[in-house]
């Protein structure tokens, strides 16, 4: 029975815990939500995980505690936050992509309760101390040209550290370690039509990876020369695309969710969204 039902006062939600609304890009192919490290939360990405596949009704500790900030999201289904420091427990349901629970300081919480479908993001802080190496994107003025010379052999697929169990799956992407660069920016795609695509650009100098989170999407990837086509599929693995690769996302099957690790904040100056323009810029040495 729900506090108010049985006539008390609902929990106060402890002051560590505060839900974000997210930015919602929504277009008739898809929802887009993209999260920049230092503007929507509110520190450096140390570490981003996503879980998923824990039984329905179970209780699931995907992180235990953890050091510094977090901002969790039900990017598929839902699930209860719960924090158990007051009595009665701290208790938020999390079921839409587009909002975020930001937990400021190092606490312990856990899953309970996720729909048989939940699939969950945590993209939490660097370890306080932790000297990590700055993005190249940070410290480089954008040049204007694209690189001619990569290829899709550039390209390739990654597998993340993750494990799981009759509890469920769990996938860890750490900067520098598991993906070549500093994850600047998280986005994620949701509600995309069948029949829709995605993508249609390269980029000049960013770079990312690609993860099937949920469901299952074709990536088609074009350096003007030859055409490589990636069914990603599973929660932990995925695709690295250097610059200057054309990106076609198809077929998402129902529920996809595709999530994007990228090295640099968006900047509409970095795409190249005329495949004519790409293709000249990939044949000019
Ligand atoms: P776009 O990158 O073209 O989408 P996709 O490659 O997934 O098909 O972005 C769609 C729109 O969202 C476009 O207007 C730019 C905007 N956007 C942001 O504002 N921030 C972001 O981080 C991203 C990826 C897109």
């Amino acid at each position: 029975m729900s506090p108010e039902m049985a006539g008390q006062l609902p929990p106060v939600p402890p002051r560590e815990y505060r839900l974000l609304s997210l930015p919602q890009i929504p277009e008739a192919r898809g929802n887009l939500t993209a999260l920049e490290e230092l503007v929507h939360f509110p520190f450096r990405t140390g570490c981003v995980r996503w879980f998923h596949g824990a039984p329905a009704g179970n209780s699931w500790s995907p992180s235990g505690s953890h050091v510094g900030g977090a901002l969790v999201v039900a990017l598929l289904g839902s699930f209860d936050v719960v924090d158990d420091r007051q009595d009665p427990s701290y208790r938020v349901r999390l079921s839409r992509a587009s909002i975020g629970l930001h937990l400021a300081t190092s606490t312990r919480w856990r899953v309970e309760d996720p729909s048989t479908n939940a699939v969950g993001l945590v993209i939490s802080s660097q370890p306080s101390g932790s000297a990590r190496p700055e993005s190249n994107q940070l410290d480089d003025e954008l040049s204007a040209e694209m690189d001619p010379e990569t290829t899709i052999d550039d390209c390739r697929a990654v597998t993340f550290p993750h494990h799981g169990g009759s509890q469920g799956s769990v996938t860890a992407a750490i900067p520098w370690i598991d993906v070549p660069f500093q994850i600047s920016r998280v986005y994620y795609l949701y509600d995309v039509p069948g029949g829709a695509s995605r993508g249609g650009h390269a980029h000049r100098e960013l770079e990312e990876v690609l993860v099937a989170a949920a469901g299952s999407f074709d990536v088609a990837l074009k350096d003007g020369r030859q055409v490589k086509t990636l069914r990603l599929d599973r929660a932990h693995s995925g695709v690295y695309i250097s610059p200057g690769i054309w990106r076609e996302l198809r077929t998402f099957s129902s529920g996809a969710r595709c999530l994007t690790l990228a090295s640099a904040p968006y900047d509409e100056a970095d795409y190249i969204r005329n495949y004519h323009e790409f293709r000249r810029g990939k044949h000019a040495q």
